[in-house]
């Protein structure tokens, strides 16, 4: 290699480098930092009873009104559970007490049969597997699509340590994946900026994929999609099932139904207690259901 070419690839360097730096301590979107946590070796969540989530009893109040209400739910290893309810009935409060953003009032939280999250913060509960998508993507919107899944699989503590090092060949095969299931890999070396709001929501999710997490949570991951890119992200969660558990709540039932495809289970939340639980169709026949969605 010339001279000049080892400029040009130290000078690049350097500028990746100052720009994830600068990245790492700010968020470009959405006006918070998000919390992705590399997973640490450590207790592993157990699932030999096939449950990945206990939810029991779990009551939170704020200044004297029950946004939960003694809510208990279970989420099966590898299952893909839709969580629907009014707006206010609770939903993104339930993710909060999981992800340790809340502290309930009483309750207990289980990651697994064996891990307390109510004695972990939200760093752990991320470095214990669980992952949350909030309802406004956060990505770094001057990186790269990559960048921004390389950063979140090396972890943005570990800012300086990435740009020393190469990145493993295994870790770039994980990326690949990743690119591939969030229907990126087009988009890989353009900047985040210029995506499509679907896409910048694609990617956050793949951002969170690339740590595998065991419990992947989705606040109203569909919220201002084109009928398409809902179609797709359908595809995508239910191309997950199985190897993740995930939890994704919605207001409305359209994509309940793309999700649950006549055979799921279907939670209903309202004013923060479980108002109903079974198929999707039997839920929707439910009087309760049918009076809390039209009967106001
Ligand atoms: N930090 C908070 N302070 C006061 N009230 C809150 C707070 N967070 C949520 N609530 C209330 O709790 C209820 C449930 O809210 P939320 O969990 O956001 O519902 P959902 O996500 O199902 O729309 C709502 O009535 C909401 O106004
Ligand atoms: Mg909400």
């Amino acid at each position: 290699m010339t001279p000049d070419l080892l400029e040009e690839g130290a000078r690049r360097r350097a500028a990746y480098a100052q720009r994830l730096a600068q990245a790492a301590g700010r968020t470009e979107s959405g006006g918070r930092q998000a919390s992705y946590g590399r997973r640490v070796a450590g207790t592993e969540p157990d699932f030999a009873h096939g449950v990945a989530l206990y939810v029991e009893d779990l009551s939170v109040s704020f200044d004297g009104f029950k946004a939960l209400n003694g809510l208990s739910l279970t989420i099966d290893a590898g299952e893909l559970r839709c969580v629907i309810g009014p707006n206010g009935a609770g939903k993104t409060t339930l993710m909060d007490c999981i992800t340790g953003k809340t502290r309930p009032d009483a309750g207990r939280l289980s990651f697994g049969s064996n891990i307390d999250l109510l004695r972990l913060g939200e760093t752990q509960i991320a470095q214990a597997g669980i992952g949350r998508k909030f309802q406004k993507p956060t990505v770094y919107e001057a990186l790269t699509v990559f960048e921004n899944l390389e950063l979140s699989l090396q972890g943005d503590r570990r800012v300086r340590a990435t740009l020393a090092a190469r990145l493993a060949g295994e870790q770039r095969d994980r990326i690949d994946e990743v690119l591939a299931l969030i229907h990126l890999k087009g988009e890989a070396v353009r900047a985040a900026g210029l995506l499509s709001h679907g896409q910048k929501q694609w990617l956050e999710i793949g951002m969170l994929l690339v740590q595998d997490p065991k419990l992947l949570l989705l606040d109203e991951p569909v919220a201002g999609m084109t009928d398409e890119e809902t179609e797709r992200t359908a595809e995508l969660f239910l191309s997950l099932e199985g190897r993740h558990s995930l939890g994704v709540v919605e207001h409305d039932m359209t994509f309940g139904e793309a999700l649950t495809q006549g055979r799921r289970r279907v939670t209903v939340l309202h004013e923060g207690s479980v108002l109903a639980e079974g198929l999707l169709a039997e839920v929707q026949r439910d009087e309760r259901v049918i009076e809390v969605y039209l009967g106001r």
